[in-house]
């Protein structure tokens, strides 16, 4: 991420800024997020109600764009001028990157007082930590490789729930035959790659995604099985309806919750805008693993990382919100919200619905299976570097003609980005 020197100018130069008298930032804490769907937004409202609660002032910094596709632009105009929000929505191998540019604040004490190294997996704490101190704390898991569908549309027309692509390509066909839109998508790099994961995911296994899209084997990019993903993509990209370009997710999933589509690959917060609805799992929706993916888990841990703040109120105040994000209050009201499962063990499961307890089930499955794989177009596999270079292969193959021959070429190449 190229931002150290303008970073530590920006440091020093804000240190000379505050010989003025400092602004009492009491009790208050900002936090920068791209949660501004409706049942996002409804998630995190929650955050900011425990913390009035506790007598913290909330800043809200939401910048909104899918997958957070503006917040990090946002959040780097902030750092460089010195002013860094208290704690802002930053994942998996991202959190290193920041904690290299020396600006993340070690909030030990709130793990060691919460002690959530015995209440977090090792896989997890590894990413929240920064040189074996606690920078980030984490909200919650979500499963990448769903497949939301409107039953209504399928028995309308006549199709069934698909398990694998020759029963979702079925039922896609029939869809469209019968006058509405087969997969529900939105054209924006992101979304693009969230399909394009699960679709590697299907076709080749967990084992073959692993060595592709997190080893980033060169091999296993320009194989056979990948030239096989990138023709599944494109025969996918025929049942996308027209207007599909620049669509936000969330209005994509409204259109399978309202019936004018039947499907959509999409995480599981598409399942926040259900709830939202007011829909119920396995009834008004159903949630099913992407074709050929039923044994496999991609995971997506959302988190927030504390930036490093100067007034002492403001440093007990995001000490405050690191332990209320853990708590299990919270992680239970948020992921109820959101359509993830909490991270932390502890948390009873009776409130969680059909999709949340299937998550969870299948998560520990795939886990002891060997299929349990961080998502990469979700910022959980590879830095940011390779990932916005894979994005791009795959968003130019979505808009284009271009061969999947053409693809896994230009795939390989992405994957060496430094
Ligand atoms: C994901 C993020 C989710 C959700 C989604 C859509 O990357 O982890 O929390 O916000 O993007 O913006």
């Amino acid at each position: 991420m190229k931002l150290k020197p303008l970073v530590q100018a920006a440091l020093a130069l804000s240190t000379l800024v505050i010989a003025a008298p400092a602004v009492n930032a009491a009790a208050q804490v900002e936090v920068l997020h791209y949660w501004t769907s409706g049942g996002e937004a409804k998630s995190i409202a929650e955050l900011k109600k425990m913390m009035e609660a506790k007598g913290v002032a909330w800043k809200d910094f939401a910048v909104a764009g899918g997958a957070g596709e503006n917040a990090t632009t946002a959040l780097k105009a902030r750092v460089i001028a010195g002013s860094a929000p208290t704690a802002a929505q930053i994942k998996g191998p991202s959190i290193q990157e920041w904690g290299g540019e020396g600006v993340l604040a070690n909030i030990d004490a709130a793990a060691t007082e919460g002690k959530w190294d015995s209440l977090l997996p090792s896989v997890v704490t590894k990413v929240m930590k920064y040189q074996g101190h606690y920078v980030a704390v984490p909200v919650n898991v979500h499963r990448v490789n769903w497949l939301w569908v409107n039953p209504e549309v399928l028995a309308k027309a006549g199709a069934k729930a698909p398990g694998n692509f020759d029963e979702f390509f079925a039922a896609a066909d029939k869809i469209k035959k019968a006058g509405l839109v087969a997969i529900a998508h939105g054209g924006q790099p992101w979304q693009d790659t969230t399909v394009f994961e699960s679709v590697v995911l299907g076709v080749g296994g967990a084992g073959f995604y692993d060595k592709a899209l997190v080893k980033l084997d060169q091999a296993s990019l320009t194989s056979p099985t990948m030239i096989k993903s990138f023709e599944t993509l494109a025969k996918i990209k025929t049942y996308i309806d027209k207007d599909a370009a620049g669509r936000d997710w969330n209005l994509a999933t409204a259109m399978v919750i309202n019936g004018k589509a039947g499907m959509q690959f999409m995480g599981d917060w598409a399942k926040g805008e259900f709830t939202a609805a007011g829909k119920v799992a396995g009834k008004d929706f159903l949630c099913l693993p992407a074709p050929g993916t039923e044994k496999a888990f991609t995971f997506n841990i959302d988190s927030l990382a504390m930036f490093k703040v100067k007034n002492p109120e403001e440093q007990k105040a995001q000490l405050t919100l690191a332990s209320a994000v853990m708590s299990p209050e919270f992680q239970e009201v948020f992921n109820l919200n959101k359509g993830s499962i909490p991270v932390r063990a502890g948390v009873s499961r009776a409130k969680f619905d059909s999709c949340a307890t299937r998550s969870m089930d299948d998560m520990a499955a795939a886990s002891k299976a060997g299929g349990l794989e961080p998502s990469m177009a979700h910022g959980m596999a590879i830095d940011s570097a390779k990932a916005g270079a894979i994005q791009d292969v795959v968003a130019k193959f979505m808009n284009s003609t271009m061969t999947p021959q053409a693809a896994v070429q230009a795939l390989a190449k992405a994957a060496k980005t430094k």
